[in-house]
């Protein structure tokens, strides 16, 4: 039975949302990350530090006793955030990142930006005040194939962008294609990715598994094979340019299990033990480490945490279904098992 001690692990992409949810969201995170970069893609983005204020605030009141989980907040970039707005996230000195969601790629993106253009005066500010720039790397043009917007996205936008603004530090968040994995090698050393343990584990054929099935559908949407070995040959490699990631992002199971079915996938609870799986399988657990508990926080200019972890290779069961607000959602794994377990 293999065991491993690692620093605490944060997680440096989650949606823990809002209201009564944060009493399922927060404590299942806090359960094994010190810190996670918190998405601002509420059902009203957060736009302006001082909801992402309010918003942490209320994080905060759910994180259980004794505790000492931090969520990191950012902004949500649209065509009129300001350079100014830039400025005060700065001085409020709990904004960690602007994320840029094309307008209409994915959950909440309706008020994302248009034309980013429209806000390169903002990117600039990001630049000079280091604001790393948290992308969702898809093209929205629903001419293009679901399975090439990425792609798309890096030819069309992101190659000028890094051109354009070298000194920016930029997250290309949750990468899904070997084109992306390759753009990040190639790219400075103020381009990095994070990478999610459910893009890791699973092809898209799991969407389609003898019927449809909606709990492993999430934008980006799973790729072939092909892709999923460049990302765990990228996340295995001891490169600090990729780091975790989780994009845990939770819907009611009514949301889920619908004609039009939301993307998203929870997977807090399962996440670690996936990604240590997927590590152990390519013998490469000497360089989890890095990937869930150093890399990022370097990237972000972050200490590192102090407490350590000790994970065990140990079966462990996931359960059907838990609570979400008055509602469930079904977790990643859900009615299976993972194979380690933090003991
Ligand atoms: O699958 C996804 N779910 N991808 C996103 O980009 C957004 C997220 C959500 O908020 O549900
Ligand atoms: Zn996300």
């Amino acid at each position: 039975m293999r065991e491993l001690k690692i620093i605490q692990p944060d997680d440096w992409h989650c949606h823990l949302r809002d209201g009564a949810y944060l009493s399922r969201t927060v404590p299942d995170s806090a359960a094994i990350f010190k810190r996670v970069i918190v998405m601002p893609n509420l059902t009203t983005p957060i736009t302006h530090p001082s909801a992402a204020k309010k918003y942490r605030e209320r994080i905060l009141n759910a994180v259980p006793e004794g505790n000492d989980f931090e969520p990191l907040m950012t902004l949500y970039l649209t065509d009129e955030t300001t350079p100014h707005v830039i400025a005060e996230a700065k001085a409020s000195g709990i904004i960690h990142g602007a994320k840029l969601y094309p307008q209409g790629v994915t959950t909440h993106s309706e008020a994302g930006v248009t034309k980013l253009e429209k806000i390169y005066p903002t990117l600039e500010a990001m630049s000079e005040h280091h604001i790393p720039l948290l992308i969702h790397g898809e093209v929205n043009d629903p001419a293009v194939d679901i399975f090439d917007r990425e792609k798309y996205f890096i030819d069309k936008i992101l190659t000028q962008l890094v051109k354009n603004f070298p000194s920016l530090k930029i997250v290309f968040e949750h990468i899904t294609t070997k084109d992306a994995v390759l753009f990040v090698e190639e790219s400075s050393k103020n381009v990095a990715a994070t990478i999610t343990p459910h893009h890791l584990y699973y092809q898209r054929n799991a969407m389609f598994m003898g019927g449809i099935r909606p709990h492993y559908y999430c934008l980006p949407v799973l790729k072939r094979q092909e892709h999923q070995l460049a990302l765990i040959a990228a996340a295995t490699s001891g490169n600090p340019k990729f780091f975790i990631g989780t994009d845990s992002a939770p819907h009611a199971v009514t949301r889920k299990e619908s004609s039009c079915g939301c993307a998203g996938i929870y997977n807090s609870p399962t996440a670690l033990a996936l990604y240590a799986e997927i590590f152990a399988t390519q013998n490469k657990l000497h360089k989890l480490e890095g990937f869930t508990s150093l890399y990022g926080a370097d990237f972000y200019g972050l200490a590192h945490n102090q407490k350590t972890i000790t994970l065990r290779e140990i079966s462990k069961n996931v359960p059907e279904t838990l609570s979400f607000g008055d509602e469930t959602i079904i977790p990643l794994k859900a009615g299976q098992s993972v194979k380690w377990d933090i003991i």
